[in-house]
This record gives structure tokens, C-alpha cells and sequence, in this order.
């Protein structure tokens, strides 16, 4: 079969991001963005703008559907956001976040989920919260043909143990650990790996030791790709983000000052106006 790449009606005709788009750009030291997306308009607007790898992560259970942590989310919420963000953005190269529970029982199940995140979801990739005793699920997901990210570092999903977030691999023993899960999970077949809130030079030492791309949430200058959580970059998140994001937008007030206008326009009649009115037909 010639080499031909799988192209999208939608898109405007882009062709879709690989894997093999992402090890190029890792090689050519062309360093790539990566959103969080949990709906389609986002999405969209996001490959609009150049953005072509979304993390479906679930962190969409505080951004969206407004738990305290991530360990509430449902594998059937996942698959629908990874469908919707797929949908609005047939191009991108799509990463689904596998919830709480949905790889750590049987290796059966998790492959199961893994598959769904695929053939439902849409997913190019599915992204796992790991550390190196995860290396059976990776190697079994790679068996099956779906190819995983292996989340180091800071493990949100962690929080029924840790009771809050804290930067990981502060210690040179802590970075020694972190480096060999990573050898371990990339031997075992993950394609990519995301260190979150790791010190720059533990992360240094990651990216020396691994030949997959990289990609950094909070881990300093030396990651292939680099990624932060939508709503913190656009200022929809109440109270602090964490210190590693961006703020580049202020949509928060914009959109309770849009609300309050449309409240403030119907209270004074303003809305509906006559260009608002659908006019009767002539006759
Ligand atoms: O769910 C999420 O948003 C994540 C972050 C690391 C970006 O996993």
C-alpha cells in the first residue's frame, strides 16, 4: 500500500496529526502546543488557531461538570467529550484521559476501555496516570494497538491518597524514581509521556533518557510539547491556577458582563429590538 495520510472532510481539508507528525516535530526540535478540550466549538476554534493536539483530560470533571477533583468523572462522560472534541476537530491528534477506575482493575477491562476510547471516542491515544508498576497495563494497550501516554509526576487521580496537588521529583531520589518508571513505561510500549509539576532538571533528565515526545504540564523548558488546562489559559477559572499557566484571556468577566447586559436589556425592554422580530410576510 502507498504511504498515503488519512485526511478529514472537516478541517477545512487538514490532514490529520500522527504519531509519526509528532516524533518529526520532536526530532526537528519544533516545540508543539497541546490544549485541554472537552466540546467540539472549543475544539474547533482551537485547531483554528493551530493547536492541533487536544487532551481531552478529565479535568473536565472541575472545568465542566464542577467536582472538586477528577476522581468522580465516568468513562461514558469521557467517551462523549472525546466524540464531541473529534467532531469539532477531525484533524487534530486526540488524546483521551482513561477516568478513576477505568485501567486499574483487570487488564482485560482496562484494554476493553482503552478500545472504546478509540472505536467510540474517536482517540488517537489514550492517556494514563501511571507510575512504573503501570508498565503491564501500557505493554497490554500496546498489544491491543492503542497507543498510550504515560502521566508522570504529579497524579491528580493520587489525591484519595495525597488529600492535595504537590509538585513530584523534588528530591534527587524522587527524580532517580521518576526517571527509571519513565525508561520502564516507554520500554513497555508508551509513545508518549506527560510529566506534570516536576522541577525543570528532573524533567532534563527525562527528556535525555526517553526517545518519545515529551510532553510538560508545569515541567520546564526542555519538553517536546507543552500543556495546560484550557479554562486556566482563558481566565474561566475562579481563584488561583497554577503558577506554570499562562493567563492570556480574561473570558470570566467578559461572559458575566455579557449575561448581566442581556439581564439589563430585557429588565429595561431594550431586548427583544425590532431587528430581533421575525416581520410578517407581505401578503
Ligand atoms: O486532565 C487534565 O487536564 C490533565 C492535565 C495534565 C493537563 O491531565
Amino acid at each position: 500500500m502507498s504511504a498515503r495520510k488519512q485526511t478529514d472532510p472537516g478541517d477545512a481539508g487538514r490532514p490529520r496529526v500522527t504519531l509519526t507528525d509528532l516524533r518529526a516535530r520532536k526530532s526537528a526540535g519544533e516545540k508543539f502546543p497541546v490544549l485541554t478540550s472537552y466540546d467540539a466549538t472549543t475544539a474547533r476554534w482551537q485547531v483554528e488557531a493551530g493547536v492541533d493536539v487536544l487532551l481531552v483530560g478529565d479535568s473536565i470533571g472541575m472545568c465542566v461538570f464542577g467536582h472538586e477533583s477528577t476522581v468522580r468523572v465516568k468513562l461514558s462522560e469521557m467517551l462523549s467529550a472525546c466524540g464531541a472534541v473529534r467532531r469539532g476537530a477531525p484533524s487534530a491528534y486526540v488524546i483521551g484521559d482513561m477516568p478513576f477506575g477505568s485501567y486499574h482493575n483487570r487488564l482485560n477491562e482496562a484494554v476493553d476501555h482503552a478500545l472504546a476510547f478509540v472505536a467510540d471516542g474517536g482517540c488517537d491515544c489514550v492517556k494514563l496516570e501511571c507510575d512504573g508498576r503501570m508498565a503491564d497495563v501500557v505493554a497490554a494497550m500496546d498489544r491491543a494497538n492503542v497507543p498510550t501516554m504515560a502521566h508522570l509526576g504529579l497524579l491528580p487521580q493520587r489525591i484519595t491518597y495525597t488529600g492535595s496537588y504537590k509538585a513530584t521529583g523534588r528530591t534527587a531520589e524522587d527524580a532517580e524514581r521518576l526517571v527509571a518508571d519513565a525508561i520502564k513505561l516507554v520500554d513497555a510500549g508508551a509513545v508518549m509521556l506527560l510529566l506534570e509539576a516536576v522541577p525543570a532538571e528532573t524533567t532534563q533528565r527525562v527528556t535525555d533518557a526517553v526517545g518519545v515526545p515529551v510532553v510538560g504540564c508545569g515541567a520546564g523548558p526542555s519538553c517536546d510539547g507543552f500543556v495546560v488546562v484550557t479554562n486556566d489559559l482563558l481566565g474561566l477559572t475562579p481563584g488561583r491556577t497554577p503558577r506554570f499557566v499562562p493567563k492570556l484571556a480574561d473570558l470570566g468577566p467578559q461572559m458575566r458582563d455579557a449575561f448581566a447586559k442581556y439581564r439589563q436589556d430585557i429588565a429595561a425592554g431594550a431586548y427583544p429590538a425590532p431587528e430581533h422580530l421575525y416581520p410578517m410576510r407581505k401578503d
